[in-house]
């Protein structure tokens, strides 16, 4: 984890972080800008003369000396006509105190403005950052989301965007306007008393190299904090994703433990943040004291050796607090463009990283609905470097054909599934598409023609009728509720509650699994694409709704180029050719019958599958017969001259069978459904 940090620092620095982000996300906001500084300039500017009401105060209320000839008028008049200010030095006074009124309330209307104008910049900066980060992430292909976890990506694009308002509105807008009125002060202070102001302005010095010397322990520090608080994310939303299994398993002690774990990881980096932050603080305001003492000093010295009034200790005294706020200022947004500078890194970094699967220059839009011929070209491919998840795989599906895919689990069927959805592209060799390279097309328009049933169905936390139209927004009631008719779903779906405008839960969790796949059946009815794809669409259901399913996957078959990968015999008997898959090769291909009398690993599948029906039909406690699966006798193939029996562990997939027996604990992330 400090290698990330390490590796980030080195990259490029701070102004050049600043730059690009003021490329990225302020273009067009020139105007808002001038006119917000402008504004404040304004308010800086009212600020100047409030140290005035105090020193005429002292000199001439105090005082006896004769204020400027204006206010003397001013006095005089109000004094002839009121009773209350009777003698001019009271009329004085009530138009100093109403001048301090006066001013503090100008100061106040132009700082809400000017803060207004400059933070609804800034923040359009992070609409317009998060918008485009969004739109990347959502592009990014499946290796990056295998590879990252959810929880970080997730923090990059809601919280670590903010580093564009961070850095303009506690940056850059500060940095401007307190050097401008710094500029002013000094001006004005060094009309008033040079000498005085060049000793004010003397801390300056030690000022900037301390800041200097802050930078990079403060950036490297807020950066940590930024990947603590994305740990911490990344924790509860798989802790909340997975929150079955977590009950289920009783491990909720586990997980609030590996919780406390980084959420303290995460306070410890902030409190060293804060640590590091409040005492280069104290750092600067003794400085800053430092100079203040010595303005004291020379000032009264003069004033006791009779140069200057006791008003105008008081004012330059008031003048040198003034100039050392933006001085303050200007070494706190130093520390806030750091702070700004570890979001952008982190935002930039998922920014850069670059769409391997992409369309290519001059992708070719296919044109609507088209259907044709795919095939593989001895397509091979691997997930991680070394290890072939599919190897030199050649496969013709003709255009309306039906292809059943077969094999143990792990064989690669889902792979070669996602890559002909271009989830990923092939490590060697091509699909292609009538003949052409599948990559020529833009993604858009070649998945346009591929719908997708998979085992798991992905349903999102918005209606039933917006879940079935999620491929085809827009379309008319009567469409979604032919498809849901055609998919089986409309009884049910008129049963709930609201029948189609039923929320369903994320994730469609208050729906049964096999009423989740009717949804997504249905969703594949309405896209209406010539390719369909097949997943093991029933094999996370009982056997009774599978019969119920096959009906209608039957129905959306028709007149389709369809991939079925198999679960279940019976769903492939209908298929045009059946392709066998081990250990990503094809090991065979032919028709049912063909196949059936081979000999071959297809040939054992289906004797042992119908043997065990049979066995099993006639074994009372198993009232659902036919439910043994594909995966489970090839389990049964492959392992029963190695493995010896052991009830318990039976129809477990080989590795978690292995990793029970072995008793390792095997701590990998959890791949998304394909
Ligand atoms: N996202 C992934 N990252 C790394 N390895 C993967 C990923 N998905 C699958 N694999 C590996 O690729 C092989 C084929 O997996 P898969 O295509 O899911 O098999 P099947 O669908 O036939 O059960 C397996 O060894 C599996 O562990
Ligand atoms: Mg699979």
């Amino acid at each position: 984890m400090n290698e990330r940090t390490e590796n980030m620092v080195a990259v490029p620095g701070t102004l050049h972080l600043m730059g690009r982000l003021l490329r990225e996300c302020a273009p067009g906001e020139g105007p808002h800008i001038a006119l917000g500084l402008l504004v404040l300039l304004g308010a800086s500017g009212a600020a100047l003369l409030q140290p005035w009401p105090l020193k005429l105060v002292v000199d001439s209320v105090v005082g006896d000396q004769r204020p400027p000839s204006p206010l003397a008028d001013l006095a005089s008049t109000i004094t002839a006509y009121t009773a209350f200010a009777a003698h001019p030095k009271f009329a004085l006074l009530l138009i100093l105190c109403l001048g301090v009124l006066a001013l503090q309330s100008l100061v106040g209307v132009l700082e809400v403005l000017g803060t207004y104008l400059l933070v609804s910049v800034g923040l359009r900066m992070v609409f317009k950052l998060r918008c485009v980060l969004f739109d990347h992430t959502q592009r990014l292909s499946l290796s990056f989301h295998d590879a990252t976890a959810v929880g970080d990506s997730l923090y990059r694009v809601t919280w670590d965007t903010y580093c564009a308002q961070e850095l303009f509105n506690s940056g850059i807008i500060p940095a401007l306007t307190a050097s401008f009125t710094l500029a002013g002060i000094a001006c004005v202070m060094l009309a008033v008393n040079w000498g005085v102001t060049l000793v004010a302005l003397m801390v300056g010095v030690p000022l900037v190299l301390f800041i200097r010397r802050l930078d990079r322990p403060m950036t490297e520090s807020s950066l940590r904090v930024h990947e603590r608080e994305s740990d911490v994310s990344t924790r509860v939303q798989e802790t909340l994703t997975g929150i079955r299994a977590v009950q289920a398993f009783g491990r909720e002690e586990f997980e609030g433990a590996r919780f406390r774990q980084q959420a303290k990881a995460s306070m410890r980096a902030n409190l060293r943040l804060t640590l590091l932050q409040t005492s280069s603080q104290a750092a600067i305001d003794l400085l800053l004291a430092a100079g203040t003492a010595a303005v004291i000093g020379v000032t009264a010295a003069q004033a006791l050796a009779g140069r200057l009034t006791v008003g105008d200790v008081v004012l330059l005294v008031a003048y040198v607090a003034m100039l050392y706020k933006p001085l303050e200022t200007l070494a706190y947004t130093a520390a806030a463009a750091q702070s700004a500078a570890a979001g952008a890194r982190r935002v930039f970094a998922l920014l850069d990283t670059a769409l391997d699967v992409a369309d290519a220059d001059g992708a070719i839009e296919l044109p609507g609905r088209v259907s044709g011929h795919l095939a593989f070209e001895r397509v091979s491919f691997n997930y991680r470097e070394g290890v072939r998840a599919l190897r030199d795989v050649c496969l013709d599906i003709p255009a309306g054909a039906t292809i059943a895919l077969v094999g143990p689990s792990g064989a690669g069927k889902t792979t070669l599934a996602s890559l002909l959805l271009r989830f990923y592209d092939p490590t060697a060799g091509r699909i292609t598409f009538n003949g052409i390279d599948v990559r020529t097309f833009s993604l858009r328009s070649f998945r346009r023609n591929i719908a997708l049933v998979l085992q798991e169905p992905v349903l999102f936390s918005a209606s039933v009728r917006e879940n079935i139209a999620y491929a085809r927004p827009g379309v008319t009631l009567w469409e979604i509720e032919a498809a849901a008719r055609a998919a089986g779903a409309h009884e049910f779906i008129t049963a709930l509650p609201k029948g189609y405008e039923t929320e369903i839960g994320e994730r469609g969790v208050t729906l049964s699994g096999g009423q989740r796949q009717r949804l997504s059946i249905a969703r594949a009815f309405l896209k209406d694409a010539p390719i369909l794809i097949l997943d093991e669409p029933t094999s996370a259901l009982d056997a009774k709704t599978e019969a119920l399913l096959l009906e209608a996957l039957e129905q959306l078959k028709r007149g389709r180029t369809t991939l079925i990968i198999a679960h279940r015999l019976s769903t492939i008997r209908g298929a045009d050719r059946i392709v066998v898959l081990q250990d990503g090769m094809v090991v065979e291909v032919g028709t049912h019958a063909e196949l059936r009398h081979r000999g071959g690993p297809f040939q054992r599948l289906y004797d042992s599958q119908f043997g065990a029906i049979s066995h099993q039909a006639s074994t009372p406690e198993s009232p659902q017969s036919p439910t043994i699966t594909v995966r489970e006798l090839w389990e049964q193939i492959s392992h029963q001259a190695s493995t010896p029996r052991s009830p318990q562990l039976w129809g477990l997939r080989p590795r978690t069978r292995h990793s029970y027996l072995s008793s390792s604990f095997h701590a990998g992330k959890p791949r998304g459904q394909v």
